[in-house]
């Protein structure tokens, strides 16, 4: 008798796993690795030749020099970080608030350091999001955080950039939009990148943080619960040499519960050593450990006490100041090269800081993954992030695919000044 074979199983996929998309970020990444003398002004890294090995390799020395302190260093350390870094971390963050009186360390207490702020950023989606949720981000905004979105099955809405941070007018129309439809109680938070946007590079102003912030404790009473605003500060170190960046949502102390922070040393010091950070409000605080505790208890102790070294020694002021130069040398090189290549017709953001611009095209040239402009700057050998990918799927506007992403973090001077020239010529073929 011919044995039965049997029909393949389904696979035991969650509703997550299901949802869980690749993130464009593969997609990119793979695009780069087949053409390895490809220019990348695509990926989001920091630039390679100045990550500080010397210095990491002498400060990992010192710490496992005396063993007691080495052995506590590779043990696990507190679920909510290492003690001398939560310490350095608050006394920064005063420092860039400007606020002197470090004595007051109220608007810092509740804070927990993670793995990147990347984690931090998941962690409060799952504190706060079922599936059919809604959060509201900039427009355009960072597109890793449109993938949790995805995966969690939350829905976007969104407030279009403008040069100080998002529209607070648009803003309003959507909170009313969402009320008069009933569908406000399903709203959680604002999701805002607040310096040096990526992929904008677009700096948001206080007041606009205050005013947002002052709008959501508005439409409080019609959602039913607390609505918080998510700032999100990535980037805030990297601002170039003569820019004083504003101070963040911290330091607006009538807001303090709706607040929720996060920065990170990843991109400031070295993307590798992958250590953020989250400040919460006081209900918020518990339930976000809670959750961390069952991702891994603890981010990894032994990189916060290399960076908690790094602080003392002043290693990573050092290595942040040398990092701000040479991306602010890195901008001009590019802002300089988009000027002389490009055609009049694109506009391009000229940020303060941070490791990306944002370019606007005519709507007639589409940038997306799949348009003969993308392809052809390709086949010049250029990648950039096509822009569509940093707007969310919002039922209530057309999504917009005549933008790029330009990134000068990780490219050298003259890679940035050849992979413009031959972005601006593949592009003025194609001008109506
Ligand atoms: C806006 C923004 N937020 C958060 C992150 C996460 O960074 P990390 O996890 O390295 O701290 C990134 C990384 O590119 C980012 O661009």
């Amino acid at each position: 008798m011919m044995k039965r074979q049997n029909a393949p199983l389904p696979d035991a996929l969650s509703a997550i796993g299901q949802r869980t998309t690749p993130p464009p970020i593969s997609w990119l990444m793979s695009e780069a690795l087949k053409q390895p003398d490809l220019i990348s002004l695509a990926a989001g890294f920091t630039d390679n030749q100045s990550l500080p090995v010397a210095a990491t390799k002498e400060l990992t020395r010192q710490i496992l020099e005396h063993s007691q302190h080495g052995r506590q260093a590779l043990q696990y350390g507190p679920g909510v970080g290492n003690e001398r870094l939560h310490h350095h971390t608050r006394k920064i963050l005063a420092e860039l608030d400007g606020r002197l009186n470090f004595q007051d360390q109220t608007p810092y207490n509740n804070l927990l350091i993670t793995h990147g702020s990347q984690q931090f950023l998941y962690l409060i989606t799952e504190a706060l999001c079922d599936p059919g949720d809604i959060i509201i981000v900039e427009d355009p905004t960072y597109f890793v955080y449109l993938s949790i979105m995805q995966s969690h099955g939350i829905e976007a809405r969104t407030a279009p950039m403008e040069e100080d941070g998002a529209s607070i007018e648009r803003l309003e129309d959507t909170l009313e939009r969402l009320t008069r439809n009933g569908e406000i109680k399903r709203l959680k938070f604002i999701y805002s990148v607040t310096y040096f946007q990526n992929p904008t590079g677009i700096t948001t102003s206080l007041e606009k943080k205050r005013a947002v912030l002052s709008l959501l404790r508005r439409y409080e009473k019609s959602a039913g619960h607390r609505l918080y605003y998510v700032e999100d500060a990535a980037y805030r170190e990297l601002n170039f040499p003569k820019y004083n960046a504003p101070p963040s949502s911290l330091t607006l102390d009538d807001y303090r519960d709706r607040i929720v922070y996060t920065g990170t040393y990843s991109k400031p010091f070295a993307t590798g050593i992958r250590v953020g950070f989250g400040i919460l409000p006081e209900s918020l605080y518990t339930p976000v450990l809670n959750i961390k505790g069952n991702h891994d208890f603890g981010t990894a102790h032994f990189l916060q006490v290399i960076l908690a070294a790094a602080i003392e020694t002043k290693v990573y002021t050092k290595q942040l100041n040398k990092a701000r130069k040479q991306y602010a040398k890195k901008c001009q090189a590019m802002v300089d090269a988009l000027a002389t290549h490009f055609p009049e017709e694109v506009h391009f953001s000229i940020p303060d800081g941070g490791l990306c611009l944002w370019a606007t095209l005519p709507k007639y040239i589409t940038t997306g993954p799949k348009s003969q402009y993308f392809r052809a700057s390709l086949d010049a050998g250029v990648l950039y992030v096509p822009g569509a990918f940093a707007f969310a799927d919002d039922p209530t506007r057309k999504k917009p695919n005549s933008t790029m992403r330009l990134s000068f973090g990780s490219a050298s001077v003259s890679q940035i000044q050849e992979g413009i020239e031959r972005l601006g010529k593949t592009l003025k073929s194609r001008l109506r």
